[in-house]
């Protein structure tokens, strides 16, 4: 069965990042289990760049899920690579603050944490109530 590291190694692969020349593949696990998979695609038009988390969800909601379980995220960084602040609040639409994520390096360092641990405090939709 693909892990969620196996698959994220993969998609990083296939990262259109000739600008930075950094490479980040995601891995997210829906409410069904299936996995799917996104990485970075720039643009020359810098801001217009996307990450491998907002693949990653996007594949996901394109699919017909809305709910995430797990999330795994890797890149050649010296230490496990830290999510945007962006996709921070793009992970946290889909997953509730419980909701595991793996942060990893190509190398095999790992670091556990969670949704609500990378964006404390996160603006939701009960404050619009
Ligand atoms: N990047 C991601 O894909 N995810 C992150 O959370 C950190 C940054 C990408 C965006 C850009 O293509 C490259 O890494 C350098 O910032």
């Amino acid at each position: 069965m693909t892990s969620l590291r196996d698959a994220a190694l993969a998609v990083r692969e296939n990262a259109h990042a000739p600008y930075s020349k950094f490479k980040v593949g995601a891995a997210v696990r829906g409410a069904s289990g299936a996995i799917y998979r996104g990485c970075n695609v720039e643009n020359v038009a810098y801001p217009e760049g996307t990450c491998a988390e907002a693949g990653a969800i996007a594949a996901m909601v394109a699919a017909g899920e809305t709910r995430l379980t797990e999330v795994y995220v890797v890149a050649g960084s010296p230490r496990p690579v830290p999510c945007c602040g962006g996709c921070r609040q793009k992970l946290a639409e889909f997953g509730g603050g419980d909701v595991p994520v793996t942060l990893a390096t190509v190398a095999g360092a790992e670091e556990a944490t969670t949704i609500a641990t990378m964006l404390p405090g996160a603006f939701d939709a009960d404050d619009m109530v």
